[in-house]
């Protein structure tokens, strides 16, 4: 039975029965019963009034969809955030501060500062997706990470329909993690957020190490903020694939991080396990190598693999469901457990 789109107010219709598929990067091609976009946030505020939020489960908010995994058709109705808007809020000699909407594109907002010469999200470049995501597992790309020029956001909150400002403590942001992905769950609709940049001095962070390589190789000694972001867009491209042509959600888990102990343990049995350190005497290892070294880099079964030049990478070759995409993912954490001895955790957000 088809039901007929129902409109709110003047801009906001519910659509029903969208497919999903352009909105997520996997390209699981699941159904929403029901489907709002949101161009300014004063939608929100509307759909409040008409009861939107009262006699219906808290909906699932959608950004770009390039960090969730829509296991099936999704119970709830789906709010896509589109809010536009990049602006200048004030600026000194040294600093400029600068608001944007959460429906900007992550990469554009990148592109919009570098051409501006403004500094700090450089390394971040070509990062899929909205702003608005941006803050809910802090994103983070060579050796920088949002958190390191956020100020502040402003959210929504569908419980009271009141809108609050939320800080940088505030935010509790960690490595792909903040409240929004823990105490503050699909409570709080983020419709923008206030940057800190730099105009000068800029602070050139090219200390990871496939940037480094990538300078010396170029025979680029004092980088400025046009070549870092020139050269993060240029690994990215050599490493992940890209969404449109092959689906995926960047990388599948995060980066286990174990104590010490542990490590040195694990390390006399495989001397040449790469490793970072993650301070407090912890320890990253990458997923990446793990998954690697379990077999499934390249690996294909049916229409899920995983990507060959990343093993961190979960792949839709094809038609793939969300069920296939997420019984791969489990096979991978299995495997993993059983030669390391190491739970990975799923960095993908994955929407029932
Ligand atoms: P979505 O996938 O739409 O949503 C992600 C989560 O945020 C969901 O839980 C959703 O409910 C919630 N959400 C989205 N918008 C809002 C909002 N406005 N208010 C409240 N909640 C919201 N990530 C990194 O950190 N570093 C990388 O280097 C990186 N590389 C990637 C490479 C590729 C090829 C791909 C496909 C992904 C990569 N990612 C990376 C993951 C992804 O790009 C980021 O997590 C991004 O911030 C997700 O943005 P989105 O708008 O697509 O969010
Ligand atoms: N590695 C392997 N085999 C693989 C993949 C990686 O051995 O198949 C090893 C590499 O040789 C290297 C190490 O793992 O020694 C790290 O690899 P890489 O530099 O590719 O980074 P990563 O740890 O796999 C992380 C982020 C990425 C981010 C890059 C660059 C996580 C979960 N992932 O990947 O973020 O772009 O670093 O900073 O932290 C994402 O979050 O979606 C994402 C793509």
């Amino acid at each position: 039975m088809t039901h007929p789109d129902r409109e709110i107010s003047k801009n906001v219709t519910v659509q029903q029965n969208v497919g999903l598929k352009p909105y997520n990067t996997l390209g699981i091609d699941a159904v929403a019963n029901s489907f709002i976009e949101v161009t300014d946030q004063d939608t929100l505020g509307k759909l409040y009034k008409e009861g939107f939020f009262s006699d219906q489960k808290f909906p699932i908010i959608l950004g770009g969809g390039s960090n969730v995994l829509l296991k099936g058709d999704p119970k709830s109705p789906v709010l896509k955030i589109s809010i536009p808007g990049i602006r200048v809020t004030d600026e000194s000699d040294h600093f400029v501060r600068i608001e944007a909407g959460a429906g900007v594109n992550w990469h554009e907002l990148v592109t919009w500062a570098v051409e501006r010469n403004f500094g700090g999200i450089e390394n971040l470049a070509l990062i899929p997706g909205t702003t608005g995501a941006a803050p809910i597992q802090n994103i983070g790309a060579y050796g920088v990470e949002l958190s390191d020029t956020f100020e502040s956001l402003r959210a929504f909150l569908p419980e009271s329909g009141e809108f609050n400002t939320f800080y940088y403590t505030d935010c509790e942001f960690g490595y792909r993690d903040s409240i929004f992905k823990r105490e503050l769950k699909g409570k709080a609709i983020i419709t923008g957020i206030v940057l800190k940049l730099r105009k000068s001095p800029h602070r050139i962070n090219d200390s990871y190490y496939a940037l480094k390589n990538h300078f010396n190789e170029a025979g680029v000694s004092r980088p400025v903020i046009r070549d870092v972001y020139d050269a993060v867009v240029s690994i990215r491209r050599s490493k992940l694939p890209d969404p449109s042509v092959l689906g995926n959600a960047g990388s599948f888990f995060k980066n286990p991080v174990v104590d010490k102990s542990f490590f040195e343990t694990l390390e006399k049995r495989y001397p040449e396990m790469p490793s970072f350190p993650a301070g407090d005497g912890l320890i990253k290892i990458p997923a990446g190598w793990l998954i690697e070294q379990a077999g499934w880099k390249g690996k294909r079964i049916g229409n899920v693999g995983t990507y060959r030049n990343q093993a961190l990478v979960i792949v839709n070759h094809g038609d793939a469901t969300g069920e296939e995409i997420f019984g791969h993912a489990i096979r991978i954490q299995k495997s993993v457990q059983q030669k390391f001895d190491i739970e990975l955790v799923p960095e993908v957000n994955i929407l029932e």
